[in-house]
């Protein structure tokens, strides 16, 4: 039998997603798995999302510009400066979900061996993306003690090396929930100018931010216009996770123009995707209000909930809807198989995302697990039951 290659052999596997085979034969056994490991929400996408794929009147379902289409482009370009960011429709290229935009921008803007710093914990599949561009990781790690604040800048400054090409950001963060302020931004912006890198910003939960504290983008920092490269996505902010729907964002016309060839090689953006993301643009604001709301109560009772168990430390994210959650445990990723192999009260299991899946620092993450509050209150006060009477069983 012909060998799988070393690219495949040393893939890294999804945190978030590893454990699927084990939630599976749980279900098998009867079990109902509360799913607290994965970013897709219960929230329903819009109406008018949904209408506008419903009604599609057109006889051929085609192929469509590398780019995206040119009447989406332009709408979300609208939407960006609605929100005070300003952007123009040429300055964008769709893509097949964030994810491609991230591997676009890492295959356009990196070398093979190039480095990029991340505040660790991180999204898990930025390390994938990382790996099949060939980029080398640089973890800078930022503390649960200190809420996942921006590590001070001087230890970002130590991690440049002639091969630093890039820093990469999530904000709000997932994992952690955090939201940078405009302050730290301005920080990160100094080194940038300073050593002509790349800033890639991941805002595709940019609309979840609950305490509605100022929203800095990358894109509005002065004097790094062209470094920056935004990562959007219909994903979270319409709950259309399966639209894959994405973007690349940037005012730099080479990587936009380089982006495009990755493009031009897998042809187009999806066609129904594109339509549903086009018409989700014209959702009306009684939509978000009503979401926003109940993310807010459902993170407000996800914390309260955690920090009243023993041994368990949550900080209140800020934004996104996950928390990064410190338990009594020694090794997450056995907690988070223990919980679907092992465990259940009355039939009720929970599913984690290990941290250590988040952190390219080996051995951090063992003792912490990412909490999706993607689950209304009632689902997630049974998982949340769960999850302490599983702890206690556990160290007992
Ligand atoms: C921070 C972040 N970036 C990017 C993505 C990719 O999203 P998608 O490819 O669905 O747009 C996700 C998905 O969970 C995410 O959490």
């Amino acid at each position: 039998m012909p060998r799988i290659s070393e690219k495949g052999l040393y893939m890294p596997a999804s945190p978030i997603r590893k454990l699927v085979p084990y939630a599976e034969a749980a279900k098998r056994q009867g079990k109902t798995v509360h799913h607290l490991n994965i970013g897709q929400p219960d929230i329903f996408s819009p109406e008018i999302a949904l209408n506008a794929v419903r009604n599609f009147a057109g006889k051929v379902v085609s192929y469509g510009h590398s780019a995206g289409n040119e009447s989406y482009r332009k709408a979300l370009a609208a939407y960006y400066c609605g929100l005070g960011t300003d952007v123009d429709y040429t300055q964008i290229l769709v893509t097949t979900g964030g994810s491609e935009a991230i591997l676009f921008a890492f295959m356009a803007c990196f070398n093979p061996g190039d480095e990029v710093i991340i505040p660790e914990p991180f999204y898990a599949n930025y390390w994938a993306y990382a790996y099949e561009a060939g980029v080398n990781v640089k973890p800078i790690t930022s503390g649960i003690d200190n809420d996942f604040a921006l590590p001070p800048i001087e230890a970002f400054e130590r991690l440049i090396t002639p091969k630093t090409k890039g820093i990469f950001i999530s904000n709000p963060n997932n994992p952690t929930g955090y939201l940078y302020s405009k302050k730290e931004l301005e920080q990160l912006a100094i080194i940038v100018k300073k050593y002509d890198l790349y800033l890639f910003s991941d805002e595709v939960y940019r609309e979840f931010n609950y305490d509605k504290e100022p929203y800095t983008s990358a894109l509005d920092l002065k004097g790094i216009e062209e470094n920056v490269v935004l990562i959007d996505s219909v994903s979270k902010r319409y709950s259309m996770c399966g639209a894959r729907v994405g973007a690349i964002i940037s005012k730099n016309k080479d990587v936009i123009a380089f982006s495009l060839k990755f493009g031009q090689a897998r042809l187009c953006p999806p066609f129904y995707g594109q339509i549903a993301a086009e018409a989700a643009l014209q959702t009306p604001p009684e939509y978000f209000a009503k979401v926003f709301d109940e993310y807010d109560q459902r993170r407000k009772f996800m914390v309260q909930r955690l920090n009243q168990m023993e041994g368990v430390y949550c900080p209140m994210p800020k934004g996104a809807f996950y928390s990064l959650v410190r338990l009594p445990i020694d090794d997450s990723d056995k907690f988070a198989q223990w919980l679907l192999e092992k465990f259940d009260y009355e039939k009720h299991t929970v599913m984690v995302a290990p941290a250590t899946g988040f952190y390219a620092t080996l051995g951090l993450g063992k003792n912490e697990v990412r909490l999706a509050y993607v689950l209304n209150i009632k689902e997630l006060e049974i998982a949340l039951d769960c999850l302490e009477r599983a702890l206690k069983k556990y160290n007992a």
